[in-house]
């Protein structure tokens, strides 16, 4: 499946349909938080904010392999990325593999100032390629169990009690702190100004959230 739209450099197609069959082998081609999908938005959010071509290329593969850790576990991850980069121009001790490799171990991690340039567009990717109305259906998938908010005190914000630490409600909260927290924060210039409308939808959500509550006496 070709999402539309979906960019796909030269040569890469062997590569694009190996992540593919990965995804569908492990039953996450279009279900789930970090499915099919949700790679080919991150991988094509990196080819949008890289600057140079050689970034994009790059960031572009770690995207569609980032969700290796969902799949496999730490001592299988270097044999499927190693199979996966043989279907890419870069062979396995060029500095590029060197860097995707490191992107994809370290994406979930605070922002760092040690971050080769493929970590910084591929966090970047990663938080920007899902706000706005998917990070909430996300929060969802992620958490189908967890409470909404906090019924006794909705406006708890971050509450790190086992019940409402991944509420929906505190979920929203944490994102919206990739917009100030500098160890969360956007780095590349075009994220930032691409993520700017995802911020106010989500505050907006949390307003409607307060008012439909505030309604109801709740909040
Ligand atoms: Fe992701």
């Amino acid at each position: 499946m070709k999402p539309k739209g979906m960019i796909i450099p030269q040569y890469m197609e062997i590569f694009f349909d190996f992540v593919e069959k990965d995804h569908e082998k492990h039953n996450a081609l279009a279900r789930g938080g970090h499915d099919f999908l949700h790679a080919c938005r991150v991988a094509q959010s990196a080819w949008i904010i890289s600057e140079k071509y050689s970034t994009k290329v790059c960031a572009w593969i770690a995207g569609m392999l980032h969700n290796t850790d969902r799949f496999y576990s730490e001592k299988e991850i270097p044999n499927f990325l190693k199979r996966a980069l043989s279907l890419t121009p870069f062979h396995s001790q060029s500095l590029e593999s060197t860097m995707i490799i490191e992107s994809i171990l370290n994406h979930h991690k605070p922002n760092d100032e040690n971050d080769n340039e493929v970590t910084i567009v591929l966090k970047d990717a990663d938080r920007i390629s899902d706000l706005e109305i998917i990070q909430i259906i996300r929060s969802a998938q992620f958490h189908p169990h967890s409470f909404i908010y906090d019924p006794e005190n909705p406006s708890h914000v971050v509450d790190t009690s086992k019940d409402f630490s991944s509420s929906l409600f505190t979920n929203i909260h944490r994102v919206l702190e990739w917009e100030h927290d500098p160890k969360m924060q956007l780095r590349n210039p075009k994220a930032i100004e691409m993520a700017k409308p995802g911020f106010i939808f989500l505050k907006q959500a949390l307003n409607d959230f307060e008012r439909q509550l505030a309604l109801l006496s709740m909040w």
